[in-house]
């Protein structure tokens, strides 16, 4: 069926807004919240038993390699299982050495990106057990894996990734929490926990929509930038690294995600009165250590706007813009703040009147080299 706009101006704005419903249809497809289980619904045979692996190893390409990176924080917190991400294209050709109890996880929206499905079918050649993280059920990934771990996105027009990224972090956190429980890492009052903390993620992501007019108001500063630094900590910082992916994709300013905790070690050169930070600072146990790296932005005369919960404390010295983001549980901070960070680029992208359905030289899909 023909996708429509419908009200939006464009796709990309249409599939930010569809994130509370996508981000709760994927939840439902791992977790229940009825009984607060965690549990996989897909337990066929063959399916993956998380306290039989020893290791994760993820590959992906552009966004959903962000969203692995993200995943990795939760697999290796909640579950203890170490986990690697890797970009495909890297991947593929360095000869990776792989032990046997790895699972091979493949993230991709199209289910068809060619460095992904090429470092699925090795691993697949090694004997290693697979899966696929898919938006398209239907796609050679999906047919490739041993295992679909489907999102529920809905077709993503919009050639920057907005719906799928979110389906993807809510699936791996699941995930996660999934394989806590089959590890014997987390009892079953933490798991009740987390998995209520994740379904508390659509309603956030819709007060987290409510940030539009503010986020409007700093993308109009942004759309003067020539170069922006995202900051963050923890699964902040992949997510850091999506907003300058999202914000260089459509508006065509440069932008580079770090980690808070690198800025001292090169960025911070950058920082003068024409570059703005953006820090996506959640009240999480590094809020503080954010909040110190935003006062050595700020001394520098570095403009600095701070997205945090109205709860989070102001960081000392002057100069710094607050955004208030919706109080969460650290766990889905990521679903919640990558709202703002996606209407960021968003917005700026329209001030600057780029094609932002259609950016220039991009594919939604690459499944050539
Ligand atoms: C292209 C798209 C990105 C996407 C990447 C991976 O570069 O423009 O938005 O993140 O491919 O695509 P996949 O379908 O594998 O998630």
């Amino acid at each position: 069926a023909m996708v429509e706009k419908g009200a939006y101006r464009h796709f990309m704005e249409k599939e930010i807004h569809e994130q509370p419903d996508s981000v709760q249809h994927t939840l439902s497809h791992y977790l229940d919240l009825v009984t607060g289980r965690a549990k996989v619904q897909t337990l066929e045979a063959g399916a993956i038993d998380f306290a039989r692996i020893d290791r994760i190893q993820i590959v992906a390409c552009g966004t959903a390699f962000y969203a692995g990176q993200i995943g990795r924080y939760a697999f290796e917190r909640i579950a203890g299982l170490p986990c690697d991400v890797e970009i495909a294209s890297e991947f593929r050709y360095r000869s990776p050495a792989v032990t046997p109890g790895t699972l091979a996880v493949a993230v991709s929206q199209s289910g068809e990106t060619a460095d992904t499905l090429a470092s699925l079918t090795w691993c697949k050649g090694q004997g290693l057990k697979t899966a696929a993280v898919v938006n398209v059920h239907s796609s050679s990934m999906a047919r490739e894996a041993d295992v679909l771990w489907p999102t529920h996105a809905g077709p993503e027009i919009g050639v920057a990734s907005t719906k799928a990224f979110t389906a993807q972090v809510a699936a791996l956190l699941a995930l996660a929490v999934a394989a806590g429980v089959a590890r014997g890492r987390i009892d079953g009052q933490s798991e009740g926990e987390l998995v209520k903390a994740l379904f508390e993620a659509p309603r956030l992501i819709a007060e987290a929509l409510q940030m539009d007019a503010d986020i409007r108001a700093v993308a109009h500063d942004l759309s003067k930038a020539t170069d922006v630094l995202f900051l963050g900590r923890g699964a902040m910082f992949p997510l850091a690294m999506e907003g300058a992916l999202k914000l260089k994709e459509i508006s065509y300013i440069h932008a580079e995600g770090y980690a808070a905790g690198e800025l001292k070690h090169g960025p911070i050169a950058l920082i003068d009165e024409e570059t703005p930070t953006i820090a996506l600072a959640p009240l999480d146990d590094v809020f503080e250590k954010t909040a110190s790296n935003l006062q050595e932005v700020a001394a520098r005369g570095g403009p600095v706007i701070m997205i945090a919960p109205r709860t989070a404390p102001d960081p000392h010295g002057a100069g710094i813009r607050r955004i208030h983001a919706p109080d969460c549980h650290p766990l889905i901070a990521p679903l919640v703040y990558a709202v703002p960070v996606q209407l960021l680029a968003y917005y700026t992208a329209v001030q600057k009147g780029t094609d932002v359905d259609q950016p220039r030289n991009l594919a939604k899909s690459v499944t050539v080299e």
